[in-house]
């Protein structure tokens, strides 16, 4: 009875694998009028292995179906995993460019290549085999660490921005040109310079916003409010195709939480999603047969130069109240809205069980998120003392009016205010469905929505 239950315990609106395990989202796209998500795959274990390309697709970017399998490892190029990379859609045809990945002995024998992938109908894929190899990879960059291409289509022709690696130095985004998605030039070195992290991921540019966004790995702590060893980066500008370089406006971390990587926006410059887990951490669900989940689709604008993300969640009221100072409600999952004027002071309590919860304070200007004392510890590499202590920071937008949106699910917390996301996974006990809320404002409306 107990091990059935363990089983079925999924996430409801959460994409997962089904089993085995996910990181990262690949090939967002809308095709024949539905959205479309891949994800870095493993479907045999719980832990990372040779990487697939799972598929789901979705009308709503809440209801999730699944599709078969992709693509598999195997062929020439990606004899050892087919990594994260991207689609576009092109006279008709779904067309996927990812990196092949071969191990050889490891380490500086490793090649990381582009290949490309399509098909007619979104669900069987074709492979077109290798488009940019160790031969298109300028001098003085590494090609044991070169991979994760995303494209799009601009002037008459494709372009596409690839994460690489000088050799001695770290991270570097090479931008490539073509005019068949088969042959491919390399343009330049988007920042000519070293990033923080020690190497660059899943670079992603949205030249309809202004918007790059990158994962770096193994970056130095900024302040109280990026401590994650692997976290992700955005910078509003724009690329500037006559010389190939990226103009940077203004820069920030794109979510504030534990569990938060490798963020794509669907191909049309849209919506972003995310890989909900992190690198170098304990995995608790690997014991209901899955790792990894994606965050929910988030609307994302540049704003004066600032990222601003909105979830794209909405469930059916069931619960509207005004609140003088206090309330307690129930809640697994769904959408919790808290409106407030004037706000002075919160404590949100979710996933409470007795004394244990997940909870969300406003301290001294900022939110403050708990996880520690709400189900199983997650524990990674990092030693400051918030990740220690389980929480996270992110900064409070002030001003008359807040808007808080909470979104809660099966294994996760997404907390939404002022354009600004702070994402993390939890793990709480059986019936730990208890929420409370204390607030000190001029006037709090509680909305809850529910996904059932
Ligand atoms: C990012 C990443 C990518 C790579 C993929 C492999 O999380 O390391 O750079 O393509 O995962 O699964």
């Amino acid at each position: 009875m107990e091990e059935r239950k363990e089983k079925v315990l999924r996430p409801k609106f959460h994409v997962t694998g089904g089993e085995g395990w996910i990181n990262d989202p690949n090939g967002l796209v809308v095709f024949q009028g539905r959205y479309h998500a891949f994800y870095q795959y493993y479907p045999h274990d719980v832990h990372w292995g040779p990487m697939h390309w799972g598929h789901v697709v979705s009308d709503d970017l809440l209801h999730w179906e699944r599709l078969p399998i992709a693509l598999y490892p195997g062929d020439e190029g990606d004899k050892n995993g087919c990594f994260s990379g991207s689609a576009i859609v092109w006279q008709d045809k779904l067309w996927l460019l990812y990196t092949g990945f071969t191990e050889n002995e490891g380490g500086e024998s490793i090649r990381q290549i582009q290949c490309l992938a399509s098909s007619e109908d979104g669900v069987h894929f074709i492979k077109h085999g290798v488009v940019i190899g160790a031969d298109n990879l300028p001098e003085g960059y590494c090609p044991w660490d070169f991979r994760d291409p995303k494209v799009w289509r601009k002037n008459d022709c494709f372009w596409c921005v690839i994460a690489a690696r000088a050799k001695g130095g770290r991270g570097r985004i090479l931008l490539y040109r073509s005019d068949d998605l088969f042959t491919w030039e390399f343009v330049n070195d988007l920042f000519g310079k070293d990033s923080l992290g020690a190497m660059i991921e899943c670079p992603d540019y949205v030249e309809e916003k202004g918007l790059l966004l990158c994962g770096e790995q193994f970056q130095p702590n900024e302040g109280d409010t990026h401590l994650n060893i692997h976290t992700t980066r955005w910078h509003s500008g724009k690329i500037n195709y006559q010389t190939g370089c990226f103009e940077t406006q203004k820069s920030g971390i794109v979510d504030y939480g534990f569990d938060f990587y490798a963020p794509q926006t669907f191909a049309h410059g849209g919506e972003m999603m995310a890989w909900l887990q992190m690198w170098d951490r304990n995995v608790p669900s690997e014991k209901y047969g899955f790792a990894g989940m994606l965050t929910i689709a988030r609307d994302v604008q540049v704003i004066n130069g600032e990222l601003y993300q909105t979830p794209i969640a909405k469930g059916k009221v069931v619960k509207r109240e005004q609140v003088k100072s206090s309330l307690c409600d129930k809640a697994i999952t769904g959408i919790l809205r808290i409106q407030a004027k004037n706000l002075r002071g919160l404590r949100l309590e979710v996933r409470k069980k007795g004394e244990k919860c997940a909870y969300l304070t406003l301290e001294d200007g900022k939110w403050v998120f708990n996880r520690a004392n709400v189900g199983e510890q997650i524990s990674g590499q990092e030693r400051d003392t918030d990740s220690l202590a389980g929480i996270r920071r992110m900064p409070f937008g002030g001003g008359e009016e807040t808007e808080l949106t909470v979104v809660l699910d099966e294994f996760s917390v997404e907390i939404f205010e002022n354009g600004k996301a702070l994402s993390s996974t939890i793990y709480p006990e059986e019936g730990a469905e208890d929420v409370s809320l204390i607030v000190d404002a001029d006037a709090c409306v509680y909305v809850r929505e529910s996904m059932d």
